[in-house]
């Protein structure tokens, strides 16, 4: 065989473990990972989820036992959500400014036992409405922008109060950053950061999340519309908006969600903002992977790990994502 006379040969680069190391652009460490972690209520409200194999609701003293493994394991942060029993939600969703409410105990909880993990709360409405929307309905149905941002800003302080360590505002109201760090100067909260989920788009990878905290559509398919506050898939000018809104009005933080089918926007992001940027790899995302997996069609930690690399090389300086401690522990595993 004759030899090819190439100037180039981009193999040379490829042909070891350590020369693919040496030349690797992109890591993804357990520094970078934020967990999800759903907080049940009580033990009315199940802790396995049917889509979210290998995630569940836990209860508070697990939570924290969840959490210091997490610590252990480098990752610098949890977000938490509550799964409310059935009973304790309504039209208004009430609970979300109870002081003595789920996730103020969490938050106090996880803040007395591990102080060094950030505890990061959601600022919406959909775990607290019978409805399941991000927040209250106005008298013809519609999601009422302004009088879920007041609301919005009770919960944040109460939030900030409890301890938490940034507050996540995933509602898509508009004007709410701006709100929100206002209403936590004003209480005295300067050090309380908002991560904004500025880019957050309609999404049907959503649906296992539903499940989880019981926001899903009560009837019909199981797909609730939030189409009136959540962006248009194929929006990606008007996705770099609500980011570059975001991070006028204050946020430390902007974050692009859902992740894997959002690359383009989170590399416009990236490159748009002066903040950094979370990307939330979002609960269809994990099922996806965990489903193809469990029928032997896909390698769980292979896909698991190029899925993370994807989200990182497009311009994630953070990932929210359920194989957070897998992730570690794997990555732990290999670098002993
Ligand atoms: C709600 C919220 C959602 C998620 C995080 N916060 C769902 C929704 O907007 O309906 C989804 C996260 C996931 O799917 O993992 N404000």
């Amino acid at each position: 065989m004759a030899q090819l006379p190439l100037p180039r040969r981009p193999r040379r680069l490829r042909a070891t473990p350590a020369v693919r190391a040496l030349v690797a652009e992109t890591d993804v460490l357990p520094r970078h990972l934020i967990a999800p972690l759903f907080v049940r209520e009580n033990a009315s409200v199940p802790a396995a989820i049917a889509s979210m194999p290998g995630v569940k609701r836990h209860l508070l003293p697990d939570l924290v036992k969840e959490a210091a493994a997490l610590h252990k394991l480098g990752i610098p942060a949890v977000a938490l959500f509550p799964a409310l029993a059935t009973v304790k939600k309504d039209g208004r969703g009430t609970a979300a400014t109870d002081p003595k409410g789920l996730i103020a105990r969490a938050i106090r909880l996880l803040k007395k036992e591990l102080p060094e993990m950030l505890v990061i709360t959601d600022a919406a409405l959909d775990p607290y409405t019978t409805h399941g929307h991000d927040g209250v309905l106005d008298k013809k149905g519609r999601v009422d922008n302004d009088a879920t941002v007041a609301i919005l800003a009770r919960q944040t302080v109460l939030y900030a109060e409890a301890g938490a360590d940034f507050v996540a505002p995933s509602d898509m109201m508009d004007g709410r950053v701006a709100a929100l760090r206002a209403a936590l100067d004003k209480a005295g909260h300067i050090h309380t950061g908002i991560i904004a989920y500025a880019s957050k788009f309609a999404s049907a990878y959503y649906g296992p999340f539903r499940e989880a905290v019981g926001s899903g559509a009560r009837k019909g398919s199981g797909y609730l519309d939030k189409r009136t506050y959540q962006l248009s898939p194929g929006n990606r000018r008007e996705a770099l908006l609500e980011a570059l809104l975001d991070e006028e009005e204050g946020a430390d933080i902007v974050m692009v969600k859902p992740a894997g089918p959002y690359l383009d926007v989170l590399r416009e992001v990236r490159d748009a903002v002066h903040v950094p940027v979370a990307a939330y790899q979002v609960s269809g995302e994990y099922a996806q992977i965990q489903a193809a997996a469990q029928n032997g069609w896909l390698d769980l930690e292979k896909t698991r790990d190029e899925s993370l690399h994807g989200i990182r090389r497009a311009g994630a300086d953070m990932i929210l994502t359920y194989f957070a401690r897998g992730y570690a522990e794997s990555w732990k595993k290999l670098n002993a």
